[in-house]
């Protein structure tokens, strides 16, 4: 068996990083911190953008596989697992990397919400996505979470219109106005 989650933290507006594609300061909290590196330490590997991957060194030197259409299919570089989804499928991906089955993380960035929510084979989609929202801070022009969202669509209905279904939303840093919601597959 294999359980997929997501995770991320967006403001108001559903964006992710600024219109450089930078991590906002203002999307830094350490309630979901906190919350985010205590799920990841549960995944057996951790699917990351070639530039999420870049943006964020690997300090817990946890088990990252990379998207990145420069990838030869699957390939085993110093840093990481890199993967190109256009030359490999993902089932092929998880024989070789998790023949036992396991649960992934994926930290981001756009490409790899994009594709477990929606291109990815059937059964190897989002089980749960953890979303936390800076509900005080807004992010002019920046990174989607996922592209829709830079179609003008809100998350919660892309999520939604894709069967995961949301639990109730939890404050989880009063002082900041930040909460957290998780979505799961029925
Ligand atoms: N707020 C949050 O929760 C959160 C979460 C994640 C990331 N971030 C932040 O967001 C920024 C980066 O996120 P991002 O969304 O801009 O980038 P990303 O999704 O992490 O990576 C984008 C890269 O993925 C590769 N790519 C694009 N299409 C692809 C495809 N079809 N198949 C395989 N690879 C493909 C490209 O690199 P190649 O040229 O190598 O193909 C592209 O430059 C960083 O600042 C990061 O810190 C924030």
């Amino acid at each position: 068996m294999i359980s997929i989650h997501g995770y991320a933290i967006v403001c108001r507006h559903d964006r992710i990083a600024d219109a450089n594609g930078a991590f906002p300061p203002a999307l830094m909290n350490e309630a979901d911190w906190a919350y985010f590196q205590a799920e990841l330490d549960r995944a057996d590997l951790c699917v990351l953008g070639s530039a999420s991957h870049r943006a964020t060194p690997n300090r817990a030197n946890r088990r990252r596989l990379v998207m990145s259409r420069g990838a030869d299919g699957l390939e085993q570089r110093d840093d990481a697992w890199w993967w190109a989804p256009q030359r490999l499928p993902f089932e092929e991906v998880c024989a070789r990397l998790l023949p036992d089955g396991g649960r992934i993380g994926v930290p981001g960035g756009q490409v790899a919400f994009d594709y477990f929510l929606s291109e990815s084979p059937q059964g190897l989609r989002f089980g749960a996505f953890h979303l936390s929202r800076a509900t005080r801070t807004a992010i002019p022009g920046g990174r989607g979470l996922l592209t829709g969202v830079e179609q003008g669509h809100d998350a919660d209905s892309i999520l939604r219109a894709h069967g995961l279904v949301p639990g109730p939303v939890r404050m989880i840093d009063p002082d900041a106005g930040v909460d957290l919601t998780v979505y799961t597959a029925p």
